[in-house]
């Protein structure tokens, strides 16, 4: 048995990367370490739940001691590490708190994995999970490689890319055994709903409108998360240390014409007459440093790993729609208390 610590698994793509593995491989055993911010949610582990080789561990990657001694008395093997204040419309608000997490959460890791692995690194992987934001935005033509320098543009890609930095330095100074992947946007179920598309799922069902900032331009290249979750097994057990993977969809995005879409797959399943939904979408002040448009050269996992999506998008998207339809019940236990006063706040004077 390998104890394998996976990280924010309590989250949106954590916990599709958790199912995975817990059914996947019986022969590790799958510590769920999540401090259960507002994006935790335990519900998002149920039916791995009482598995025997899962365990849930709720913690804090913040708390350095804490951090040390699970790994002393877990001895994990292997680290894929998710766990971040992952959305930028809150890092702009709050900042602080996505450096303390992305960052000095991430550089406990990276100690307590050295520490614990100094005097024999064979066999052990550090896994860190980051975004395509950390390369910034681009311009109408062009793709993000591997290749593509850093140039991150909210406090939200800054600590991703700082903690990417970490990761890479504790590579090269300290021969840790790691390996990064920089992915698109995710989409699918369980994503908390303050991100775009479980977001307007809810408010098309609530009939409030759905906020589209500045003109709706900007261009996303959305991934269904099981494929995520498919290329970290892939990197997790084929890729070699220090190497890095840009993961994508190839189905780069408005958000308009993504909202356009999303809205007419939710008339005909809920009953509404063609448009009906459209009519809910309300241009919004803009988000202040607003990334243009990211896009992915997923090429090199293709070629190394034989990765690729699946799922085409449209198929994606009805699924995501069916599953938020099927489990109103999970979206109703968010939708209350602090969410609330977050979507007041964010909202209320754009
Ligand atoms: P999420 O916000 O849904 O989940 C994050 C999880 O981390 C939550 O369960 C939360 O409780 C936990 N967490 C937060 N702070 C913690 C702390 N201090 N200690 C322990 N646990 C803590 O995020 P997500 O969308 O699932 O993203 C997961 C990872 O993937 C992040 O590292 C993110 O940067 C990266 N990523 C996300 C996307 C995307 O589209 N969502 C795309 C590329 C990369
Ligand atoms: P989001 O889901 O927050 O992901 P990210 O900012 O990490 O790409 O946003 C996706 C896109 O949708 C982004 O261009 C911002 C835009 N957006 C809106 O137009 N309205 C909203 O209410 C939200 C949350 C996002």
């Amino acid at each position: 048995m390998k104890n394998i610590l996976i990280t924010g698994g309590a989250g949106f793509i954590g916990s599709h990367v958790v199912r995975l593995f817990v059914n996947k491989y019986p022969n590790y055993h799958i510590y769920n370490l999540d401090a259960l911010t507002y994006a935790g949610n335990m519900e998002n582990n149920i039916d791995v739940e009482g598995k025997e080789n899962y365990s849930f561990i709720k913690g804090d990657i913040t708390d350095d001691i804490f951090i040390k001694e699970i790994f002393e008395k877990y001895k994990f093997e292997g680290v894929v590490h998710l766990a971040a204040e992952s959305h930028v419309d809150r890092s702009i608000s709050n900042p602080n708190e996505f450096i303390n997490t992305n960052v000095i959460g991430t550089a406990n890791l990276l100690n307590a994995a050295r520490t614990l692995w100094k005097d024999n690194m064979e066999g052990k992987r550090f896994y860190h999970i980051s975004t395509d934001e950390v390369y910034g935005s681009l311009g109408k033509k062009g793709l993000f490689t591997e290749e593509t320098s850093y140039d991150p543009k909210s406090p939200y890609s800054a600590s991703k890319a700082s903690s990417d930095h970490l990761v890479r330095a504790y590579y090269n100074t300290y021969n840790l055994p790691v390996v990064i992947s920089n992915c698109s946007n995710n989409y699918g179920p369980n994503q908390f709903p303050e991100k775009l598309l479980p977001l307007s799922i809810n408010n098309i069902v609530n009939k409030r409108p759905i906020p589209i900032y500045g003109k709706g331009d900007n261009i996303r290249d959305w991934l269904y998360v099981v494929d995520h979750a498919r290329a970290i097994d892939m990197i997790y057990h084929d890729a070699k240390a220090g190497e890095t993977y840009n993961i994508g969809g190839h189905n780069e995005l408005q958000n308009i014409e993504l909202i356009y879409q999303l809205c007419d797959i939710m008339d005909e399943k809920l009953g509404r007459y063609k448009g009906e939904s459209r009519k809910l979408i309300t241009f919004v002040t803009d988000r202040a440093g607003h990334d243009m448009r990211y896009a992915i050269d997923a090429s090199k996992i293709h070629r190394d790993l034989g990765w690729k999506p699946s799922l085409e998008f449209p198929e994606g998207l009805r699924k995501t729609v069916d599953w938020y339809l099927d489990n109103t019940q999970w979206s109703e236990n968010i939708l209350s208390g602090d969410y609330e006063k977050y979507y007041e706040k964010q909202y209320n004077n754009r």
